[in-house]
């Protein structure tokens, strides 16, 4: 049998998960305005769940008001938010898949056009585009952002997911936090490495804190940032104290697993330098280019224990299913649109993917 689709078993409340493929958090578009789920979400999540997926991880999701990233981006700060999520976790759970919500708030990339407010984050920081600064947040409003991590995490519990994966990773605010150049503080929350994962950290605290003892916490990192300046040993340094951290999984987002860094004086895949450091108690997601039976091996040989695709998924809600021995190669792009709406991919999705260079045939 292919090693990633074999059961896998978190220590957290023996929590099995039928195989180790993951579906990575896709913004997709598709809800509404005030951040409640749309069907049409549901049903993208639905089918990848009923496709065979181990684990299904939701788009990043906002956890205040003023941390939405992208227009038709779902929320988790609000109880209004709770039918929603409650039906989406119903449904993946229902179809064999394990739930994740991927908590963030988007700091400098959540645009005042969606939230009428000035973006907040580590720093004054250049948003680029004419777009002015972000402003720096205030101690108390740091203090405002975990908890409301918190009570997202609760209310993801609460509705039925089996976890959460905070979104440490792609620039938004816990990575300014983490960057260098976006988190030029000089109180507790910034200054070193140490100091600038201090946010990350109290995040996973409180999670911990406000959810029940068999839910899954998880996050999400980049390898290396040029946008916030964090480079390979920055992240690796917060990997480190991520191991004192009470994480259930730890992903790394690679964008292409086949690239390589050099972490004291040794070239090797980013997955690889991840599994080195990372304690052995906690299992890791490797995502990021991964198409087919052989990228997935590869993941798995350079230390991943959780293989994730995003883009495969979109075109392959069955995509588990091309692991299996004797099975013919997913197709790649370009899709049409006809094959994108059998994926369950709406329109505005599907629009959404025409920016993703030649994924959609026109
Ligand atoms: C349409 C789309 C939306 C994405 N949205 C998110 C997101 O909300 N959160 C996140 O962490 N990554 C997001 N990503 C990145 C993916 O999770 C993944 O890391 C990346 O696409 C590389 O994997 P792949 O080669 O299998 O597509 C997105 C990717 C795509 C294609």
């Amino acid at each position: 049998m292919h090693p990633v689709l074999e059961p896998y078993v978190f220590k957290r409340g023996s929590l099995s998960v039928r195989n180790r493929t993951v579906l990575a958090a896709m913004t997709n578009k598709q809800s509404h305005d005030n951040g409640v789920l749309s069907e049409d979400e549901i049903a993208w999540l639905e089918a990848r769940s009923e496709g065979g997926f181990g684990i299904i991880t939701t788009a990043a999701t906002h956890v205040e008001e003023d941390g939405q990233g992208w227009e038709g981006e779902f929320g988790t700060w609000s109880d209004e938010h709770l039918e929603g999520l409650t039906q989406l976790a119903t449904t993946i759970h229902q179809h064999g898949g394990v739930g994740l919500a991927q908590l963030f708030h988007g700091g400098m990339r959540a645009p005042e056009r969606l939230t009428g407010l000035q973006p907040k984050s580590a720093s004054e920081n250049e948003l680029g585009n004419g777009l002015g600064q972000s402003r720096a947040m205030t101690s108390a409003e740091i203090d405002q952002t975990i908890r409301a991590f918190g009570l997202a995490a609760k209310r993801c519990e609460e509705a039925g997911f089996q976890g959460v994966e905070l979104h440490g990773a792609h620039g938004y605010l816990i990575a300014q936090f983490l960057g260098a150049s976006t988190n030029r503080r000089n109180d507790e929350w910034g200054g070193n490495q140490r100091k600038r994962t201090r946010f990350l950290e109290e995040i996973v605290r409180e999670v911990r804190r406000s959810t029940g003892p068999n839910f899954l916490v998880g996050v999400r990192l980049s390898p290396v940032l040029p946008t916030c300046d964090l480079d390979l040993d920055d992240a690796l340094e917060t990997l480190h104290l991520c191991n004192e951290m009470e994480l259930d999984f730890v992903h790394v987002s690679c964008w292409d697993i086949n690239e390589t860094g050099a972490y004291n004086g040794v070239e090797k895949p980013y997955t690889t330098h991840f599994r080195d450091v990372l304690v052995d108690g906690i299992p890791l997601i490797s995502t990021g280019g991964v198409w087919n039976a052989d990228d997935a091996q590869l993941a798995h040989d350079q230390g991943a224990d959780f293989v994730g695709v995003a883009r495969a998924g979109i075109a392959h809600p069955d995509w588990p299913t091309y692991l299996a021995a004797g099975s013919s190669e997913p197709s790649r792009p370009p899709f049409d649109e006809a094959t994108l709406q059998k994926a369950k991919l709406n329109s505005t999705f599907i629009d959404y993917m025409r920016r993703w260079n030649g994924f959609v045939s026109d």
